[in-house]
């Protein structure tokens, strides 16, 4: 694809990420950061992030940062917003992106969980603004969610599509603005099931996780649950599903048991209590592997 001028707004954690990925792949990326602090330090996190995946630190030198928001988007085709996950914000930040940026370019968002109807509702140019929900870290989750906004052009979508696949990212297309996309959809409805159980007395947190990692956890990487279903067949899923869904939870609201954790300052790593005890080495220990198991898969990928 021919490389293009990427704009990032906001050079936090998601900013940052996704600012690599596309210097990665030869693009030149404007990164638009208020806050001096953070702006100062972003090529060098970049740089880290490039090392630690194993590519070349001199890509670190296709990304500018600046605090003024009109230089950064001036000659940008691409630009995704990665502020604050506040609506009004964001809203003020499309705003001016439509008056600051080429009147073709692509205008995205990685809000978490905001409809992206909810962040173009009323602005003009709301055929070229989508959802494009990263994940963290950026650079070596795989998945950009690219959500259709009611008014979003077919075009804006198969473009952004494009784009992303161009620089080694799996994009989804989510063909309705719901809230939660897919895969938190998905993710949540496992994390609901698997509090209930603890809150139940079936088992312990531990024997949750344990339950997962050492089951289909392990087949997920090569098989989704709806292949699942097909392999195991169409028949048998509804006979399991005439047993097992009546007794799923089915909790319109947030676990109680959630509120009495919170209540004993049970906050999970920054309390040293969660669902488990964690000590700060437990605590590095977990996010190491959690990194080698993705930079692992990554190159496994041969990306
Ligand atoms: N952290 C995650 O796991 C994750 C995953 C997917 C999506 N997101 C979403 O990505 C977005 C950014 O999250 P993050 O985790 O990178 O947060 P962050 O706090 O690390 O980064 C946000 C950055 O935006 C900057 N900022 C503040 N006001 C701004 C403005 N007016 N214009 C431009 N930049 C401004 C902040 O200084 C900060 O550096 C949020 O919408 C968040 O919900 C986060």
């Amino acid at each position: 694809m021919t490389k293009i001028t990427i704009a990032v707004i906001g050079g936090g954690l998601m900013g940052a990420g996704i600012a690599q990925v596309f210097a990665a792949a030869g693009h030149k990326a404007a990164v638009h950061e208020p806050f001096d602090a953070v702006r100062e330090t972003l090529i060098e996190r970049i740089r880290a992030g490039l090392v630690q995946v194993g590519d070349n630190p001199a890509l670190a030198d296709n990304v500018s940062a600046t605090a003024d928001l009109a230089e950064a988007v001036r000659e940008a085709a691409f630009i995704t917003e990665a502020a604050p996950e506040k609506l009004e914000l964001k809203r003020s930040i499309f705003a001016k992106l439509i008056e600051l940026a080429p009147a073709d370019a692509i205008l995205a968002s990685n809000s978490s969980v905001m409809p992206i109807g909810s962040i173009a509702a009323g602005l003009p140019s709301a055929e070229r603004i989508v959802g494009t929900h990263w994940w963290n870290p950026a650079v070596l989750i795989p998945l950009v969610e690219v959500i259709q906004g009611a008014e979003t052009s077919d075009a804006t979508v198969a473009a952004t599509m494009d784009l992303l696949a161009s620089v080694g990212k799996k994009p989804a297309h989510v063909k309705k603005d719901v809230a939660g996309f897919v895969a938190n959809r998905l993710q949540h409805a496992l994390w609901r099931e698997a509090i209930a159980m603890v809150a139940d007395g079936i088992c312990d947190a531990k024997t949750v996780d344990d339950c997962v990692k050492n089951s289909f956890g392990l087949r997920l990487p090569v098989l989704g649950p709806l292949e699942n279903a097909d392999l195991v067949g169409i028949e048998l899923t509804r006979d399991i599903h005439r047993t097992i869904i009546p007794e799923l939870n089915r909790d319109s609201t947030p676990s109680p048991l959630l509120d009495t954790m919170i209540a004993a300052g049970k906050l999970g790593f920054k309390s040293g209590e969660g669902f488990q005890r964690w000590s700060e080495a437990d605590q590095a220990a977990l996010r190491q592997r959690l990194v080698d198991h993705l930079v692992a898969a990554r190159q496994a990928a041969g990306e």
